[in-house]
């Protein structure tokens, strides 16, 4: 891998370090667990939207040509959203403290079982952003990753679930992504 590729990597896993670095300080309340959780799920969303946006700038054709070249880097902002929101939910499970309890409400509770679903479908395309998987699912491996477009939603109404919540943290990101691919439509419409 190349060392711009290593640095991207190492960037996005500063809020995970910083977070390491306030556990270690004791700055992380009585429940350590629940802080951790909440703040990796706010990542896992930022990064989840800001690869999808990146995708529709670059449909659009509004992504600089000097930017291009680093369209591959979508591919390891998706392996380390997964890493994030799998991490989301360990902690979820340590700040339960009850294995057995934590899974069953994973299948009970709505919001969780939609965060399980967008995990899982991370968990997919994790799997498959490798020079490999392209090659062997041809044009399969696109419609495959087309999903990532469903969990953005389910993630927003994930976070919606779960009472009180600041709009903040998801709106103004669903909103710009959403009208990007407003005019994604729109200019496919229009050529055809
Ligand atoms: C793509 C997957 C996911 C995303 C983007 C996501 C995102 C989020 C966000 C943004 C929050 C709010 C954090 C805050 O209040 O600052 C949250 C809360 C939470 N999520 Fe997720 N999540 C995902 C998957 C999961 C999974 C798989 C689980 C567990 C099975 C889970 C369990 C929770 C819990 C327990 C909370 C805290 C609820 C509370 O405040 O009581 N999430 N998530």
């Amino acid at each position: 891998m190349r060392l711009y590729k290593w640095i991207f990597v190492l960037v996005l896993f500063i809020p995970a370090g910083v977070l390491v670095g306030q556990l270690f300080q004791g700055e992380l309340g009585a429940n350590p667990s629940e802080k951790i959780n909440l703040v990796l799920g706010d990542w896992t969303y930022y990064f989840l939207a800001s690869n999808l946006i990146w995708g529709a700038l670059l449909a659009v054709g509004w992504m600089p040509n000097r930017l291009r070249r680093f369209t591959l880097l979508r591919r390891h902002l998706g392996v380390v959203t997964f890493v994030y929101a799998f991490l989301h939910m360990t902690f979820y499970v340590l700040k339960e403290g009850d294995v057995p309890l934590a899974l069953t409400q994973m299948v009970e509770k709505l919001y969780l079982i939609l965060g399980l679903i967008s995990l899982l479908i991370l968990f997919a395309l994790a799997l498959t952003s490798n020079n490999y998987s392209v090659r062997k699912l041809g044009s399969r491996w696109k419609s495959l990753h087309r999903l990532a477009y469903v969990v953005l939603p389910l993630a927003t109404v994930h976070y919606f679930l779960i009472e009180k919540k600041d709009w903040r943290v998801t709106i103004p990101w669903l909103i710009v992504w959403m009208a990007l691919s407003g005019v994604r439509v729109f200019k496919l419409v229009k050529k055809r």
